[in-house]
C-alpha cells in the first residue's frame, strides 16, 4: 500500500456521525466508511436510520445505528458511554445533526436561531489551528482553494 494511501486510509477507525441518517451527514458518512471506517450512526428517526445503514454497508464496513435525540442534552454524556460500551472506543466524531432553515436571516424566529447554534464552549489552542493546516495541505485537497475556513470551535455561529 502507498504512503498516499495510508495517509488517507481509515481502515480499523470508528466515527460517530451524528445526523448521519440523511442529507450532508449521510455524504460524510459515505466518504468515511468507503475510506475504511466503521461507523455508528446517530439521529432520531430509525427507519431512516436503517435504510441509510442498510445503503452504506454496501461498503463492506460494519455500519451501527443508534436512535436518539440530541435536543435531550442531558442525556448526552450517556448516551456517548453506552455507544463505547455498545460498539467500542471512538477515533472519529462528525457532528452534522441539525436543523436547515431556509429563509432570509430577518424572517427567522428566535427559537429557530437558537436550535443551529452550536460553539464548543471553550477557547482555542494553538494546537487547534495545526489541524486546519494539516487538512489543507495534502494533494488530495489541492482543488479546495480561495476558502475561509473559521477554525474559531464555533464562536461566529453564535452571531
Ligand atoms: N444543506 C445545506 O445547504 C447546509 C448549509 C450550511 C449548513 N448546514 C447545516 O448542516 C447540518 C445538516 O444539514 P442537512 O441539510 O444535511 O440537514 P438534513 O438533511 O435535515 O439532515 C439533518 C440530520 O440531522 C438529524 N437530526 C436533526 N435533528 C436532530 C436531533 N435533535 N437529534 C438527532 N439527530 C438530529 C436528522 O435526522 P432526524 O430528523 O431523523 O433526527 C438528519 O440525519 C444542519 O445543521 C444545517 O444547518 C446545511
Amino acid at each position: 500500500m502507498s504512503d498516499h494511501h495510508n495517509r488517507f486510509c481509515l481502515d480499523g477507525r470508528r466515527a460517530l456521525v451524528t445526523g448521519g441518517s440523511q442529507g450532508i451527514g449521510a455524504g460524510i458518512a459515505r466518504g468515511l466508511a468507503e475510506a475504511g471506517a466503521d461507523l455508528v450512526l446517530v439521529a432520531r428517526s430509525e427507519e431512516r436510520l436503517t435504510h441509510t445503514a442498510h445503503q452504506l454497508r454496501e461498503t463492506g464496513r460494519r455500519i451501527d445505528t443508534v436512535p436518539f435525540d440530541l435536543f435531550q442534552t442531558k442525556e448526552a454524556g450517556s448516551l456517548m458511554e453506552r455507544i463505547v460500551d455498545e460498539f467500542g472506543s471512538l477515533d472519529i466524531l462528525v457532528n452534522v445533526a441539525g436543523t436547515t432553515r431556509r429563509a432570509p436571516a430577518e424572517q427567522v424566529a428566535l427559537d429557530d436561531w437558537v436550535k443551529v447554534r452550536c460553539p464548543l464552549g471553550r477557547w482555542g489552542h494553538p494546537g487547534d489551528l495545526a489541524g486546519a493546516a494539516v487538512f489543507l495541505a495534502p494533494p488530495a485537497f489541492d482543488f479546495i482553494t480561495g476558502q475561509m475556513i473559521y477554525v474559531d470551535g464555533g464562536w461566529l455561529a453564535r452571531f
